[in-house]
């Protein structure tokens, strides 16, 4: 048998749907990091499945996975031959942080996400199933890495009422003032695997929710549990066609880094980018608005104008830069609308919208339009990330590689 992924996708019958296990994670993160020295995460759990899949498919029996290794990776983002570093996707979407940081050389070791749908578009495109709700997840399942990413849903904090009970016994008592929220979970596997360096990513109103103090408690544990962060809210328009601002966080290990790190947020490139690259040339007329929408659209726009709000659609320059793609555009894509002459404008196809957040054409789009605009409305502008995680993670291979330059020094 032919080890392409293709072949042994088919022959496992590794489908993602609402029923799809950890079991199916265990084993593909098996396949893809059975050398790298964190195989014993997996290979239990993997090596049980693997062999409940052959007596259900009434495969006969096979060696173990000698028989499937090494694959040939025929996905369009293989996990990189000869990799730098090791990094952890968490609240994963659709990869766009994976694939930034497999672009600097990173291999990612773990990760999690809980949509099925997100979970199918990640699956097709690096032929791993993320683990499901990471609440679920023992930090003591997660292997070692240097990077914990983690693109986290905001919530509300609230810090009253941490009982005293609720404190004792923890090396850190403000975890506590988490518990219950997406961030607690960051923070307790960054106290657990105590990562060199992490780099959180979250919309722009997270430094201002709660008069400020959601983001006081989120920087307050993470300088608690011993690193030095570093935030700014960064625009991707300088990167991709597209105005949207994020509140970027990277914290570096003081005990590694000794609070010496020269880390700095990326300089805009100066381009002047324009919309009209990259949308497609032929579009199926289905995505051009009713004319009921679009009366619909402009009568809503003149009631809240009115009023004096900005409220209302936006018909896009195609010199310039759209608005934010958000995960609701499926809904009316009033929030980026392509003008068309002679026609009513027509929103942007799932390919331009994974385009307007800088992915490669070849991403693998494998599911329903409303959820491919909602996958591509959560997930990040790819290239923005990668220029940061550029500054990561030559901060990081300073500390990664002190035995070689001391060779050099000696030599
Ligand atoms: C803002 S999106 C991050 C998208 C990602 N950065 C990307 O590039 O596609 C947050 C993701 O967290 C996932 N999520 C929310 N709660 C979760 C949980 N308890 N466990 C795992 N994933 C979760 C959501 O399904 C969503 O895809």
């Amino acid at each position: 048998m032919s080890k392409k992924y293709s072949d042994i996708r088919e022959k496992l019958k590794i489908v993602v749907d609402k029923k799809t296990t950890n079991e199916m994670a265990h084993l593909t993160h098996y396949f893809q990091n059975h050398k790298n020295g964190v195989s014993q995460y997996y290979r239990p759990t993997a090596k049980e499945y693997l062999a409940e899949l052959h007596e259900n498919l009434e495969i006969a029996q096979e060696p173990d996975f000698q028989y499937y290794l090494p694959i040939k990776w025929d996905v369009p983002f293989p996990p990189p031959e000869n990799p730098t570093f090791k990094f952890i996707d968490l609240f994963a979407g659709i990869g766009g942080i994976r694939l930034a940081f497999q672009n600097n050389g990173g291999k990612c070791v773990f990760t999690s996400e809980w949509d099925s749908f997100a979970k199918k578009t990640y699956e097709a495109n690096f032929g791993e199933v993320p683990f499901g709700d990471i609440t679920q997840v023992s930090e003591k399942e997660i292997p070692d890495h240097d990077i914990l990413l983690g693109g986290f849903p905001c919530q509300p904090f609230s810090i009253a009422g941490v009982s005293k009970k609720n404190s004792l016994g923890r090396q850190h008592g403000f975890l506590d003032k988490t518990q219950g929220t997406l961030f607690f979970d960051i923070a307790r596997i960054i106290e657990h695997k105590k990562p060199k360096v992490f780099m959180l990513e979250n919309v722009k109103n997270l430094v201002s929710h709660d008069k400020k103090k959601t983001f006081k408690v989120i920087t307050e544990t993470l300088t608690e549990l011993g690193y030095s962060i570093h935030y700014k809210v960064l625009d991707a328009k300088y990167y991709v066609p597209q105005h949207r601002e994020r509140i970027i966080i990277v914290g570096f290990k003081k005990s590694i880094f000794k609070e010496k790190e020269t880390f700095e947020f990326p300089e805009p490139p100066n381009t002047e980018l324009a919309i009209k690259e990259i949308l497609q040339r032929r579009v199926d007329p289905k995505y051009t608005l009713s004319d009921k929408l679009w009366s619909y659209l402009q009568a809503y726009k003149k009631k809240h104008q009115a009023k004096g709000n900005g409220f209302g659609f936006g018909l896009t320059d195609l010199n310039g830069v759209s608005r934010t793609l958000s995960a609701r555009y499926y809904k009316d894509g009033a929030e980026i609308l392509i003008p068309q002459r002679g026609k009513n404008p027509r929103r942007l196809t799932p390919r331009e919208c994974a385009r307007i957040q800088g992915f490669p054409d070849k991403f693998i789009i494998p599911v329903s339009n409303n959820q491919a605009y909602k996958q591509f409305g959560n997930s990040v502008a790819m290239p923005l990330i990668q220029a940061v995680g550029k500054n990561i993670v030559k901060e990081l291979l300073k500390i990664n590689e002190p035995k070689k330059s001391k060779v050099a020094v000696h030599q």
